[in-house]
């Protein structure tokens, strides 16, 4: 089966991108399978640290390997906000497929450093590293109010430049004004197309990743992945659908007690917004 890159570089050339699902367990990562594989599309499964925590990342690795050799599908498995070079060895030695590694919160010169050490790490490996400068900020729920974004977090372009010459990480997030998590309005802020323009003149070519996609508007979107996104990361979207149907149908069943009875519809609701997304992001067909 063709690489994680090799499918980075198509979407780069065929102006698609890749949609990274957070999950947590069995039930929203057969939702992800479903809908790449009714509409034949790449697809690359996150965990967060805690995420990673509470499925497993030995079970992670191997339940992702086993979608992969069942479906044949393009199945790759992130560690998402991996937070320290720990974290990240501990996920590479484990198998996961590309880590990303969050220094946001560091001073730039040493999220330049730990980046550095986790990509020549993971080369030797033949792992790709996702790297970030700005900060992301929330965090993957909904939000009444949606908090106050800094100005001081958004990707400074040539900081973003620098970084990426310093450390030859494979890929880069950057904060345009998106954020983890949703207003419960279903609007978030919108992505600021100017800076992100800046970005790619800074960086040219370079794969970039959006972060906090849900609740972004499908037209911003669009335009993110015509400047130069080929990952865009989705969570909060597929949590709601995830907890709100499984509120409804048990309160509209309050005697069922067998979870394979009332999961799949669950399952059903998580697998509609992940189409939603994979045909927004472009990527179906493209396996
Ligand atoms: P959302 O929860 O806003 O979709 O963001 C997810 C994310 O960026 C994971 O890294």
């Amino acid at each position: 089966m063709p690489s994680l890159k090799y499918y980075f570089k198509k979407a780069r050339k065929e102006g698609f991108a890749i949609g990274q699902f957070n999950v947590s367990n069995l039930e929203t990562l057969r939702a992800v399978i479903l809908a790449a594989q009714n509409l034949k599309s790449p697809v690359i499964i996150g965990t967060s640290e805690r995420e990673s925590q509470f499925l497993g990342m030995r079970q992670a690795v191997s339940l992702v390997k086993t979608f992969r050799k069942e479906t044949g599908l393009p199945i790759f498995l992130n560690l998402d906000h991996g937070r320290s070079f720990r974290y990240i060895k501990k996920a590479i030695d484990l198998g996961y497929d590309t880590c990303h590694f969050d220094g946001s919160k560091l001073k730039l010169r040493e999220n330049i450093k730990i980046t550095k050490k986790a990509v020549k790490y993971a080369r030797k490996r033949d792992i790709l590293i996702e790297g970030e400068v700005g900060f992301v900020s929330g965090s993957s729920t909904l939000f009444t109010k949606i908090p106050k974004l800094n100005k001081e977090d958004f990707t400074d372009p040539l900081k973003a430049k620098n970084f990426i010459r310093q450390t030859q990480v494979d890929r880069l997030a950057v904060n345009v004004g998106t954020l983890h998590g949703m207003s419960s309005s279903g609007r978030n802020p919108r992505v600021n197309l100017k800076l992100l323009k800046a970005i790619k003149k800074a960086v040219g070519n370079f794969l970039l990743v959006l972060h906090g996609g849900s609740g972004v508007s499908e037209k911003d979107i669009r335009e993110a992945i015509k400047l130069g996104v080929v990952k865009v990361n989705v969570n909060t979207e597929l949590r709601v659908a995830y907890s709100n149907t499984l509120r409804k149908v048990l309160r509209g069943n309050p005697k069922e007690m067998v979870p394979y009875k009332y999961m799949p519809k669950v399952i059903k609701a998580i697998e509609k917004v992940v189409e939603r997304k994979i045909k927004l992001f472009k990527s179906n067909n493209k396996i």
